[in-house]
């Protein structure tokens, strides 16, 4: 079957995905600080369920981390109306394999671990120039809370 008809398999990062995942990771998901080994390393003893790569003839070719934000002052999960609360911390996809559902099926894989944990509320950023992200997203459902800025002095 033609590769682009297929669709991925989405399942845990393994020890042997490392390389390919911080070239993923050095290549497209790279804001301002490029993720170390040693990130990646991070992202996975935090919380193996929510780091997860899709995976298409045996090659890497997406992958997405999150993580459970503790320390959410109540005062804000009552704002939210929200009881636990995760972030997506990156996500990228091999430039040639866009535009055919990696991205979300990576969300939404990710979302249905949060719900397993009682996540019901997920927040993010993102680079502005990330236009496609953010279109992902805003399909997705995301609402825009907020901006970053920066200036030299
Ligand atoms: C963002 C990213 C992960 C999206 O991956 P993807 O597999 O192409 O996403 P999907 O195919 O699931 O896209 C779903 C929808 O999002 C929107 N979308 C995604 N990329 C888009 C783009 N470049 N332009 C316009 N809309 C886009 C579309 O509505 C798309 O649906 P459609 O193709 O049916 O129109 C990928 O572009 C990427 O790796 N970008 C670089 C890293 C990055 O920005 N990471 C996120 C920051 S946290």
């Amino acid at each position: 079957m033609l590769e682009s008809f297929v669709r991925p398999a989405i399942r845990r990062y393994e020890e042997t995905d490392g390389v390919a995942v911080l070239q993923l990771s050095q290549k497209y998901a790279s804001w301002d600080s490029t993720p170390t080994e040693a990130d990646i390393q991070g992202f996975r003893s935090s919380e193996p369920d929510f780091f997860l790569v899709a995976e298409l003839n045996r090659r890497i070719v997406g992958f997405v981390c999150g993580r459970e934000s503790k320390n959410v002052p109540d005062e804000v999960l009552r704002k939210w109306k929200a009881t636990k609360v995760g972030s997506v911390e990156v996500l990228a996809v091999e430039e040639k394999y866009r535009r055919r559902g990696i991205g979300t099926q990576l969300l939404d894989t990710l979302f249905q671990a949060f719900t397993k944990r009682g996540i019901d509320t997920v927040t993010l950023s993102m680079p502005a120039e990330e236009i496609g992200a953010k279109k992902l997203y805003d399909k997705l459902g995301f609402e825009t809370r907020g901006y970053f800025l920066k200036k030299k002095l």
